[in-house]
């Protein structure tokens, strides 16, 4: 079951409502742009790759909501709707990656743009071409979705070369199916090495404030029948110092050029408490997540979510802080490179230097 769906029938967007789980499963439709930026927002769909292949979709609801009757119109509309889309979170670079990949793909240059070859008016005021270009919207973001499964695949198989029969594995945030179309990154690896006959076990980290993993790894773990332990957020250096830990595997919503990695927050302390112990820590990453314009992590723009999410926590019905307490709340945190044993891509495993050999492995892409 993917993550994210076109209904071609209806002409609209299905997701799962990650918000839900694991206590419901529910599936719901979008059938507009603003409905699917607004479901990013509030992380009905979450995970870098997931994102940029809603974002995908997002662009093919606005085609077929627009009224445009020629392609300059609806090159226009589709810019408020990227626009639209784009703001919807800002960390995981694949947002913007898809959509450019959709307008740049289905509007070249020269089919918009001014100057010689630029085709006339005559030649192209069609509704005819209108539906078309539509439609060309529709199936580029379905390459989008197809290939992130494929690519996902391949990363679990360099992945899982990495993993040894018998390793403990801390694995931080959600990174399987649901962050993705279908099969996962840091999650993948794990459970490809799992068919691979490979006898692992994860220590789940249950990730504050959301708790994407012991509501979600968690649920995708069952399913997959892979052994498993949820621990605080805060158990993961003790498990290092004890030695009770072979590797540590994450995701990533956008490495920079020098190999810095944005991911969940928690993942620097994570990656620290590694590193002091030795223990070797991958980011998996599809190259849609790598953004070689920025140097380093510090330009990686870091959202700050609403202070509800970290104060809504209860026990025994009762909110835990109180009435009156305030709360800071960033999204994601910047693990420098110097602490990332290698960066895990559908190219293969990346190692450091990281500046030299990034480029190579987004090159490598075609
Ligand atoms: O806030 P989220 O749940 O969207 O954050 C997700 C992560 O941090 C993942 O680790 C990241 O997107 C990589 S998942 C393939």
């Amino acid at each position: 079951m993917r993550t994210l769906k076109w209904n071609y029938d209806k002409n609209l967007l299905e997701m799962i409502d990650q918000r839900l789980l694991p206590g419901e499963f529910k599936i719901i439709e979008f059938d507009t742009y603003q409905k699917v930026a607004q479901a990013i927002t509030d992380m009905v769909v979450r995970g870098a790759p997931a994102i940029g292949g809603a974002a995908g979709f997002g662009l093919a609801a606005a085609a077929f909501q627009s009224a445009a009757s020629t392609p300059e119109e609806l090159h226009r509309d589709l810019k408020v709707a990227a626009k639209v889309l784009g703001q919807a979170r800002p960390t995981a670079v694949n947002l913007a990656w898809a959509l450019d990949r959709v307008l740049n793909e289905v509007f070249p240059p020269l089919l918009i743009g001014e100057g010689p070859g630029v085709r006339s008016d005559a030649e192209v005021r069609s509704n005819a071409e209108v539906m078309s270009l539509c439609q060309a919207i529709l199936t580029e973001a379905q390459r989008i979705a197809d290939e992130d499964v494929e690519i996902n695949k391949r990363m679990a198989r360099h992945g899982a070369e990495l993993i040894e029969d018998g390793d403990t594995i801390i694995h931080h945030c959600n990174t399987g199916a649901l962050a993705t179309v279908d099969w996962g990154t840091a999650l993948g690896v794990i459970r490809t090495a799992h068919e691979q006959g490979k006898n692992i076990h994860v220590l789940v980290d249950e990730t504050r404030p959301r708790l994407q993993g012991a509501r979600l790894t968690a649920w995708e773990l069952e399913q997959y029948g892979i052994p498993y332990d949820i621990i605080s957020d805060n158990a993961a250096g003790y498990f290092l110092r004890t030695g009770q830990v072979q590797k540590v595997v994450f995701g990533a919503d956008r490495v920079a050029a020098n190999g810095d990695v944005a991911n969940k927050i928690g993942t620097y302390m994570l990656a620290l408490a590694a590193r002091d112990n030795s223990v070797p820590a991958y980011s998996v990453v599809p190259t849609s997540t790598i953004d070689l314009t920025l140097p380093t992590g510090e330009e990686i723009p870091i959202e700050e979510r609403e202070e509800a999410e970290v104060l809504a926590l209860t026990l025994k019905g009762l909110q835990v802080s109180p009435a009156n307490a305030s709360a800071r709340n960033p999204a994601f945190d910047v693990t420098p490179h110097r602490l990332v044993t290698g960066i895990v891509t559908e190219n293969g495993v990346v190692y450091p230097p990281f500046d030299k050999n990034l480029p190579k492995a987004v090159k490598s892409e075609t």
